[in-house]
């Protein structure tokens, strides 16, 4: 016999498990299926962002950055260190234990909720009395009921047409995340947020990384005083990065691979690598859910179509993270994930849009909350501007990292915070500040009076709203 829930989720990624935990903290009997597998069959809860994603990368980062402070930078503290060496499958085996840690924790999470978790692909059977039929297919096979339904099946990587990822030479956030040689040439093609991250992992670690983007500005979504700045500094690192090219040619063989692509004055060129990595956005995951069974409804791009509440078209049917419109980001998952829950309750969940936070985790990390001088001036706001460099903050020339600022637009009339834009170290933690601002509808002045501790970087935001009034202390 089917066994029934209050809400089923499908998808253990952070809008499919925070989900889960949410409603069953409300009181709901919840079940969560994922059929995401480890290497050796067993269950890999946590999606995109734990088994390929956030965490791995992150981890990444983490460890290639200590290799380049190791070689580079601790000389400046005064510290000799000679002999300095990598060994990759160590690095790349911590991060698979950082991995494993972050899926072991999640099943302890399920466990610790009394949620029943079910290892396999879920997908819809049929409208039945009291909900939806829902069947896993894989390790526990099973027909579950559900009152409700969450889908929160993530998304995958977009493909350059033609172009499959065999994820050893044409990789995917996936292959670039466990690439096992450090490769002398890299090719990524994509300066988002992956081709950035991870093309900063592969050049600490030795390899001469080339990015071609399509666009012909750098960092088109970040304020472009921020995008020109991070421009100098990755340059400055080694990485070569070129704007507003169009991929002709690429091909494949047990060498590597070999591009033809025209820049931005329409030069052709000729660029071969030992491997590529394609990061040019990620698409929807619809696949394996049979939602065409009960007409769950997609929009024009592919997503699960819903509205401002994540409602689809099916009643008591949701859907929340990358699988349906908005940033793809593991905390508007996890927001949008909560909120469901909360609604499915009969609560008021809610997700502000306006203050997602974006980070982008490289050296000098890269955040910024709400819209940046290019929105505004389209917006026809009036603004007012204010700046404080890295540069004149004690605690960044202790750290020995000096690059960057952080830029505050408050409206020209109210003194509202409107955007805050940072680069400069520790950037993702300090964008924290920003959107709590924001989420209160703070004024610039609201920062300025805070008392922050000395000396921190957070001085720098403080700073920065000063200089929304012309009167920096520092600067
Ligand atoms: P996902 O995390 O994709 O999870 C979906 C889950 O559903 C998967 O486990 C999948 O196996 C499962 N699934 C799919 N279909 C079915 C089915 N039919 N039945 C059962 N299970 C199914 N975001 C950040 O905010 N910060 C970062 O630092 C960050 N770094 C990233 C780095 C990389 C390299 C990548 C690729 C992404 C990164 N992201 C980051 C984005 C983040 O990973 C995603 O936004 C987030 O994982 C989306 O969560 P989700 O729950 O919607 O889906
Ligand atoms: P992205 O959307 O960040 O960047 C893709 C880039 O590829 C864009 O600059 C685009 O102009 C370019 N592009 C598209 N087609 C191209 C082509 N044919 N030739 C050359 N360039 C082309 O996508 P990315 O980096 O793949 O990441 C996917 C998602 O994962 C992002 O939406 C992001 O939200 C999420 N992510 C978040 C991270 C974070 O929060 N720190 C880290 C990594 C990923």
């Amino acid at each position: 016999m089917a066994k029934q829930f209050d809400l089923v989720v499908i998808g253990a990624g952070p809008g499919g498990y925070i989900a889960a935990i949410r409603a069953a903290q409300l009181g709901m009997t919840v079940a969560c299926v994922d059929a995401a597998s480890t290497a050796d069959g067993k269950p890999a809860p946590g999606g995109t962002c734990t088994n390929v994603g956030c965490i791995p990368s992150k981890a990444l980062l983490q460890s290639s950055e200590h290799y380049e402070q190791a070689k580079e930078h601790f000389e400046d503290h005064g510290i000799e260190v000679k002999g300095v060496s990598l060994k990759l499958d160590k690095l790349l085996a911590r991060k698979n234990t950082v991995v494993k840690q972050n899926n072991d924790g999640i099943l302890y999470l399920f466990k610790k909720n009394k949620i029943s978790f079910f290892h396999g692909t879920g997908a819809f059977s049929s409208k039945v009395d009291g909900g939806w039929s829902i069947k896993v297919e894989g390790k526990d096979e099973e027909e579950l009921v559900a009152k409700h339904v969450v889908v929160a099946t993530g998304s995958t990587p977009r493909q350059l047409p033609g172009l499959e990822f065999d994820e050893t030479t044409v990789l995917s956030n996936d292959g670039a995340l466990s690439i096992p040689s450090v490769p002398k040439k890299l090719g990524v093609i994509g300066a988002g947020v992956i081709g950035l991250e991870l093309g900063s992992v592969w050049r600490r670690l030795g390899a001469e990384v080339t990015v071609l983007e399509a666009m012909p500005d750098f960092l088109a979504v970040a304020d472009q005083q921020v995008a020109k700045e991070a421009l100098k500094a990755f340059t400055k690192q080694g990485l070569k990065i070129e704007t507003g090219v169009k991929i002709d040619e690429v091909k494949t063989s047990s060498k590597g691979v070999s591009l033809e692509y025209t820049d931005a004055k329409g030069e052709e060129h000729k660029l071969s690598v030992d491997k590529l990595i394609v990061s040019i956005g990620r698409v929807p995951n619809v696949q394996g859910l049979n939602g065409e069974a009960v007409g769950l409804k997609l929009d024009e791009r592919g997503f699960i179509a819903v509205d401002d509440e994540c409602r689809t078209n099916l009643p008591n049917v949701w859907a929340v993270g990358d699988v349906v419109r908005g940033p793809m980001l593991a905390h508007k998952a996890e927001s949008e994930g909560v909120a469901v829950a909360e609604r499915i309750a009969g609560q008021y969940g809610d997700v502000n849009f306006d203050t997602i936070p974006s980070v982008i985790y490289t050296s000098p990390e890269i955040a910024w909350v709400g819209r940046n001088e290019q929105q505004l001036k389209k917006d026809g706001v009036a603004y007012k501007a204010g700046s404080f460099p890295f540069m004149a903050n004690g605690r960044a020339r202790a750290l020995g990292d000096t690059t960057g600022f952080v830029k505050i637009l408050a409206d020209a009339k109210t003194d509202e915070v409107l955007g805050v834009h940072i680069i400069g170290p520790t950037a993702s933690e300090l964008i924290a500040e920003a959107v709590t601002i924001m989420e209160f509808r703070g004024a610039a002045e609201d920062i300025a009076r805070i008392c922050h501790a000395h000396p921190t970087l957070s001085e720098a935001v403080k700073e920065a709203a000063l200089a929304v009034d012309k009167r920096t202390l520092n600067f």
